[in-house]
């Protein structure tokens, strides 16, 4: 029998409102909102004012409430919330991708010690299932690569530019106003929130847990006008996508970064706030999802789908974790075929590309495509700085230098020295 459910709800924004519809409209699944906590009591909500409180220990010490959904803005007091709940003995969703990101270890150990479920499906690419498909789904040995657009804002940004040619900011606003941006945006466009997205979807998939700063990453703030043209004469499409991919050194690839998508690729389907992750996994080839990856209602199924897997007892088993024991970790020994383009008079360092494939100038649109080391990428930061824009080359990725003696870089570095 499915267990009743009586909700603690923390947060009434676009998450949480859409939650709470969509409680009303499902009411098999045997749950119920007992209390809602705000932080902000006089605004004025689309739901009963008995429903609402601004004290917290009002709900994660009520002992009717057996459940915890916690969809906050604020990382610090969200992770004091989960951790408060678990200790309670209380099982809790969450929606905070930053929090569960950036405290994942520690999350792990509260979980051992209280026993009590922890489930985040809505916190990597919204609606579509990936966690707990990872999770239960993939055997560790056969899942080769995964490639997803995790970010619906940006993906909403850049399908804006591309299709219908308004402005950068133009298009960030219109994400914001249709509640698909974080509150503080450069979370989005810095690549930020689909890093956090990737460090879960690694623990899911391989068992693998870091931190931000241990894989590269940056979003899509240098793209401009000129590197959408560029994609469009060459036919592909510019997506920022959250990528890990096994190595033949035996260690695992993974980043953030943007990336031109050939238009027979899959990813190339995933417009506006939709997110795509293509699986390519031992003996099965490749898998595609495909969903709304922000805005309220998309959130909210996911947080729903959780609270329903609640009901039947269902928590995370951590299997990839238990697998690998530390055998796979992330590697920066391998090669990455990239274009940058560059403002005039912007210093190349030619020497750092391992090979070079083109080399264009012309008044206001230089760029440069080619093979670059990883570690040379970490060590230098030049691609990040304003006037630049890396984005990658489709099938980026190769585990050893080029063998073809490079000419062209030859003969470059000549007419420039
Ligand atoms: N800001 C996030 C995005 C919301 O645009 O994907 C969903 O996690």
């Amino acid at each position: 029998m499915p267990q009743q459910l009586t909700i603690g709800l923390f947060g009434f924004g676009v998450v949480g409102e859409g939650l709470y519809k969509i409680l009303l409209q499902t009411p098999t699944l045997n749950a119920q909102i007992k209390k809602v906590v705000i932080k902000h009591a006089d605004k004025i909500r689309n739901a009963p004012d008995e429903l609402f409180t601004t004290d917290a220990d009002e709900l994660l010490s009520d002992p009717e409430i057996n459940v915890i959904v916690e969809v906050i803005n604020d990382t610090d007091a969200a992770f004091r919330i989960v951790s408060t709940a678990l200790k309670n003995g209380k099982a809790v969703v969450s929606a905070s991708k930053k929090m569960i990101a950036e405290n994942l270890p520690k999350l792990l150990l509260i979980q051992e010690a209280t026993g009590a479920p922890f489930l985040y499906e809505s916190a990597a690419c919204a609606s579509i299932p990936v966690i707990r498909n990872l999770e239960e789904y993939y055997d560790n040995d056969l899942l080769s690569a995964i490639q997803a657009i995790a970010n619906g804002s940006t993906n909403f940004i850049l399908s804006r530019l591309f299709d219908d040619g308004i402005s950068f900011s133009e298009a960030l606003e219109t994400a914001q106003e249709l509640g698909f941006a974080e509150t503080d945006p450069t979370l989005d466009v810095d690549g930020h929130d689909a890093a956090y997205k990737l460090q879960i979807i690694l623990a899911h998939a391989y068992g693998i847990i870091c931190q931000q700063n241990d894989f590269l990453f940056s979003g899509i703030r240098n793209i401009g006008l000129r590197d959408a043209q560029y994609a469009r004469e060459k036919g592909y499409q510019i997506k920022l996508v959250a990528q890990a991919r096994k190595l033949e050194n035996g260690g695992l690839a993974a980043f953030v970064l943007p990336q031109f998508i050939k238009s027979t690729h899959p990813l190339a389907l995933v417009k506006d706030e939709y997110n795509g992750v293509l699986i390519e996994s031992g003996f099965s080839d490749q898998q595609f999802f495909y969903g709304k990856g922000a805005g309220s209602f998309p959130t909210a199924s996911a947080v729903l789908s959780d609270i329903s897997a609640l009901s039947y007892n269902y928590r995370y088993a951590y299997k990839k974790l238990a697998q690998n024991k530390g055998g796979l970790g992330l590697s920066d020994d391998y090669f990455l075929s990239i274009y940058l383009s560059f403002e005039e008079n912007t210093p190349i360092p030619l020497h750092h590309f391992e090979s070079i494939e083109e080399w264009h100038r012309e008044p206001g649109f230089n760029y440069i495509t080619g093979r670059i080391s990883v570690k040379t990428l970490w060590r230098n930061e030049l691609w990040r700085q304003r006037g630049q824009s890396l984005i990658l080359l489709p099938d980026a990725i190769s585990d050893k230098p080029s063998t073809r003696r490079d000419t062209l870089k030859a003969s470059l570095e000549a007419f420039l020295n």
